[in-house]
């Protein structure tokens, strides 16, 4: 959707490429700095954790890319905060004396309210007013601002969840190196409520055979690999229990 926005406000967008780090997905501080020095741009957007790669930028990322450039305004999109590793820092705590850092998140995820249609940001206060007088005139309704008042009032409940989803995610990530096919497949550490897993030797289809044991992921198109995301724990056990066949079958 970044690209999409951008494009329709008429904004030139350009890709970054994930790399820098031991693993391939991961986003190295000194390339995301070279990239933002290469094409000097207006706005840079990190997503934290990245989707479909699921794993959280370390902080460095972002100090390296705010400092790579005397303009640009860096939005952190933080859409999977509440879904975080312990210990993974936020990029809130890097706001103060930072007022070219954006971070947004969502009510969508962690709360389970993707219906309602509501982000939110954090920014320094010259930030927030400027967006104020941009923002389209009738961006959130008055109905969806009731609706979300109420969901931060229950928010303990709402968010009850998170931890449970959070326990099969770290199955998810645990769990296929030790399924069929000799531990070929191996996932992607995640700090959100879904797992990237590779090491398939054609992931479309893996896809249609995990769809014939009735488990639907989602092929995001990259190469080897298929996205999961963690739901119940007897989703989680089922999910498994598919590719433990799937992989063996395709071993057999
Ligand atoms: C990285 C990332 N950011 C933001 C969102 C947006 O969520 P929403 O538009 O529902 O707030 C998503 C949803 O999939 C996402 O993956």
């Amino acid at each position: 959707m970044h690209p999409i926005i951008a494009t329709g406000t008429g904004s030139r967008w350009v890709d970054g490429y994930r790399a820098g780090t031991a693993d391939g997905f991961d986003l190295g501080a000194a390339s995301a700095a070279d990239q933002v020095r290469a094409v000097d741009p207006d706005v840079v957007f990190l997503c934290s954790p990245n989707n479909p790669t699921g794993t959280a930028l370390g902080l460095d990322v972002v100090e390296a890319v705010l400092a790579a450039s005397d303009r640009a305004l860096v939005v952190v999109d933080e859409a999977y905060a509440e879904f975080a590793r312990p210990g993974t820092p936020s990029a809130l705590t890097l706001l103060p004396g930072r007022p070219r850092l954006v971070v947004t998140r969502t009510m969508s995820k962690a709360f389970a309210f993707a219906g309602v249609r509501l982000g939110y940001l954090a920014a320094d206060p010259s930030v927030c007013d400027a967006l104020r007088l941009v923002r389209l005139p009738y961006h959130l309704s008055s109905l969806t601002q009731a609706a979300a008042l109420a969901a931060l009032r229950h928010a303990d409940l709402l968010l009850s969840t998170v931890d449970a989803v959070i326990a099969q995610r770290d199955r998810l990530v645990a769990e296929p190196p030790a399924l069929g096919g000799g531990g070929r497949v191996h996932a992607v550490p995640s700090d959100a409520n879904f797992v990237l897993f590779g090491g398939l030797a054609d992931a479309p289809a893996t896809w249609r055979a995990l769809l014939a044991h009735d488990v639907l992921v989602r092929d995001v198109g990259l190469a080897g690999h298929l996205r999961v995301t963690a739901g119940t724990a007897e989703e989680t056990t089922a999910f498994l229990t598919a590719l433990d066949a799937v992989l063996s079958e395709e071993t057999a």
